[in-house]
């Protein structure tokens, strides 16, 4: 059996997806800049998708840039926030994504800004009240707070640190790659500068994405070039990419409900049955309503590591994480886990779902994860 648990890494393209990107990679080829028929039928094809976008979080289609994915949308929001709007001071996380984390670093080491990092507990909640004091206490800030941490699921409360925000005339950049599809977003209930979108997170394709700019906000390029994207990103559009991102967010937002109760139902469901298998087994994170229903991150006892686990899983034909994607094989462990002071002896593996995956599926990798878990105990003897 083949059990595909790295949905948080990246997802497969839906077949609805590919359907609708295949007559832009042959036929509709014309470049969007281009005047002529081809031009204007793939530049029809690019708004039409923004349009989509706007109207699915309910902003206008001026407010959509399209990227190359998540990380140039989160680096395009923090770098132009400092260059073009004079911010001096970013309030963050030590739990961020790395496109954040080492975008501001790299921002902090120039000498460009102050950086403060608000208190996260165990769980990695973070703390409101600390954040307020941080916000009153310093000069007009840029808050980064991700929406949903793609290591251990739990979520911001993301209303709450806007309303902040608006109270200290902040900007309020957050992070949603984990969350754009999984969740319906109202984004004039929420006030937020800058979102950002990865399309290959919710079974659209890889190098694409987006960041929603509120219109009160005016940035410069960090891409000079021409004038794509209403000059605030020089290069031609991936098209194709761009229309299946459209596709996939229009179809995880039209299934939404039926796929988080099925989502979260197998999520309980093996947490469950792995509390019943793997005595002493804890989770990192929260892991009811706080936490994002398609992320579970299992702290395993008694197991001498979590890459021999995580090579076991993989001949047992179950793909898992041991952190981010893109940490994994980095041998340092995860950022995240360390700096919510989990203890890093003990293997941490995150299982991440999707639409497609199956009680049987589940059923498969916690009967392995019990066998692995009992050799291990025998070995340790
Ligand atoms: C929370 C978060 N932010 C940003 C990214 C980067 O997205 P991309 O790899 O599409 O640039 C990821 C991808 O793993 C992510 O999980």
């Amino acid at each position: 059996m083949k059990v595909y648990l790295d949905n948080a890494a990246t997802t497969c393209l839906d077949n609805e997806v590919f359907e609708a990107m295949v007559p832009y990679m042959k036929e509709e080829f014309g470049n969007p800049s281009s005047i002529h028929a081809y031009g204007r039928k793939t530049r029809s094809a690019i708004e039409n998708a923004r349009k989509t976008v706007a109207k699915l979080l309910n902003v206008a289609p001026a407010e959509i840039f399209f990227t190359s994915g998540g990380t140039e949308a989160d680096n395009m929001a923090i770098n132009q926030s400092v260059h073009s709007l004079g911010i001096r001071h970013v309030i963050s996380s030590k739990i961020e994504h790395h496109a954040v984390e080492h975008t501001l670093q790299v921002l902090e080491k120039e000498g460009r800004i102050k950086l403060s990092w608000v208190n996260v507990d165990r769980k990695g909640n973070i703390d409101l009240q600390h954040l307020e004091e941080l916000l009153k206490t310093n000069d007009r800030s840029l808050v980064s707070l991700m929406h949903a941490n793609n290591e251990i699921g739990t979520l911001l409360p993301i209303k709450k640190v806007g309303e902040l925000c608006q109270k200290y005339d902040a900007l309020f950049h957050s992070d949603t790659v984990q969350t754009m599809g999984h969740y319906k977003m109202d984004l004039q209930d929420i006030n937020v500068h800058f979102i950002t979108c990865a399309a290959h997170k919710f079974h659209g394709p890889k190098g694409v994405g987006f960041l929603y700019i509120n219109h009160n906000v005016k940035i410069q390029p960090m891409i000079h070039g021409g004038a794509q994207e209403r000059n605030m990103r020089g290069g031609t559009e991936n098209l194709y990419g761009i229309v299946g991102l459209a596709k996939a967010l229009e179809i995880a937002n039209r299934d939404i409900d039926e796929h988080i109760r099925h989502v979260r139902g197998l999520k309980n469901y093996m947490i469950e049955q792995l509390q019943q298998h793997i005595p002493g087994i804890e989770f990192n994170g929260e892991t009811g309503d706080k936490s994002l229903y398609t992320v579970l991150n299992c702290c395993f006892p008694d197991h001498p590591d979590a890459e021999m686990l995580l090579f076991n899983l993989d001949i047992a034909g179950i793909a898992a994480s041991g952190g981010s994607a893109c940490s994994s094989g980095s041998n340092q462990g995860s950022h995240v886990l360390r700096a919510l002071g989990c203890n890093m002896e003990r293997p941490s593996v995150r299982f991440s779902f999707c639409k497609y995956t199956t009680k049987e599926e589940i059923d498969y990798t916690v009967e392995k994860l019990v066998s692995l878990y009992k050799e291990a105990k025998t070995l340790a003897k």
